[in-house]
């Protein structure tokens, strides 16, 4: 049952990661508006969920972001929670990366979340919950992937400074970084010719104490703590989320 007096905004909200986290806010009461690019798989969200209020918009540009804050602002919409989820990946061999595709990523993951939180930051509630989505490549070096690891620590610096930044409004910023997710992204960046994940889901269940890969769901559950006010007093962290892959 959705309580209009509470409302959330997912950036790329319309499939993995972003789309379960939508689902979740909204079974907590939440309004819950989604971005994304693809008109078709907007609509595919709002079909698969009825609750969720989808807005196109590319968050790489800075003016579509601006479009966004004036639709929400005429709707006479206050955000009490924001998710900067979406992102991208791609491979960046060191030595033959270009200048497009160190953009592509930089463009959408970094200067995406910037204007993101920067435009939207005056319809947030005081009080509010800003949870940026970064990765555990923030503290890592994985191999043919720098740019994309070094956006991630971008990403992981802004909730520290905006922390700080928005202390006045006691505004909440964290970090969450998920390990490896089943979601359309890992299927691009990891899938095998047949399209499936078999051999990078036997990584991940190596590697992460959990011994599987991470679902959509289990980062969602954690976007739905960090946006409570369970979370009250957890501002500036960056959160882990990843069977524990990254901490051993
Ligand atoms: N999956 C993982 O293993 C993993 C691990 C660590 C971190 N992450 C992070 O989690 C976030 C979500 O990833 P995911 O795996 O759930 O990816 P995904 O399934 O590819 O979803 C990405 C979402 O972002 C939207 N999007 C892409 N480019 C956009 C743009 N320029 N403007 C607005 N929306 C855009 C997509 O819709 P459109 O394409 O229609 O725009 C889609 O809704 C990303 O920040 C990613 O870096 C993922």
């Amino acid at each position: 049952m959705s309580d209009l007096n509470k409302a959330a905004l997912v950036t790329g909200g319309t499939t993995g990661i972003g789309l379960a986290s939508a689902t979740a806010l909204a079974d907590q009461g939440y309004r819950v508006f989604v971005t994304g690019r693809s008109a078709q798989r907007l609509a595919a969200a709002v079909e698969q969920d009825p609750r969720l209020e989808a807005i196109a918009t590319d968050v790489s540009d800075p003016a579509a972001i601006e479009a966004l804050s004036a639709r929400l602002k005429a709707e006479g919409v206050t955000l009490d929670v924001l998710v900067a989820n979406a992102g991208t990946a791609e491979t960046t061999v060191f030595g033959q990366t270009d200048v497009a595709a160190f953009d592509r990523t930089f463009d959408l993951n970094v200067r995406g979340v910037f204007f993101t939180v920067q435009t939207l930051a005056p319809l947030l509630a005081d009080g509010a919950s800003v949870i940026l989505i970064g990765s555990i490549v923030s503290i890592k070096g994985m191999a043919d992937l720098s740019v994309y690891n070094a956006s991630k620590a971008a990403v992981r610096s802004f909730a520290r400074s905006w922390a700080n930044d928005l202390r006045a409004r006691r505004i909440r910023v964290n970090t969450l970084s998920p390990g490896p997710v089943r979601t359309p992204l890992v299927q691009r960046l990891q899938g095998q010719a047949d399209g499936s994940i078999t051999g990078f889901e036997a990584w991940a269940a190596e590697a992460a104490p959990a011994g599987r890969i991470g679902e959509p769901q289990d980062i969602a559950a954690v976007v739905s703590f960090l946006a409570s006010d369970a979370a009250g007093y957890v501002n500036g962290v960056e959160l882990f989320v990843d069977g524990g892959l990254a901490q051993i």
